[in-house]
């Protein structure tokens, strides 16, 4: 597991997101409306639409493509749709608003 510097979270708009590449893995940021940043992998369950184009409700997010529902606490697909998207651990300075991802 490597803890990676991946912005800031003014980088970030209120219910917005930001994409970042890893390996072969795309992972979306997305800050709710609280301010908590939180990552997934960039990658819906369904058919792989980007979940870093959907719209952010509450802690969840739409997918753009056909409007499944994921935790992004969880990864879960909110029922009656089924599946789990990968989960990154975050972790924010509270000095200076840097964020890190553990992947
Ligand atoms: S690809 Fe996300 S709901 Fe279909």
């Amino acid at each position: 597991m490597n803890k990676m510097l991946v912005g800031k979270v003014t980088d970030i708009d209120l219910l917005g997101s930001r994409t970042f590449r890893v390996n072969d893995t795309d992972i979306a940021l997305f800050r709710l409306s609280d301010g908590e940043v939180l990552a997934v992998e960039n990658k819906c369950p369904h058919k792989g639409g980007a979940l870093s184009e959907g719209m952010v409700c509450g802690s969840k997010v739409h997918c753009p493509l056909h409007d499944w529902r994921i935790d992004l606490h969880s990864g879960a697909v909110q029922e009656p749709d089924t599946g789990c998207v990968p989960t990154f651990n975050v972790e924010i300075d509270p000095d200076n608003g840097s964020i890190y991802v553990t992947i």
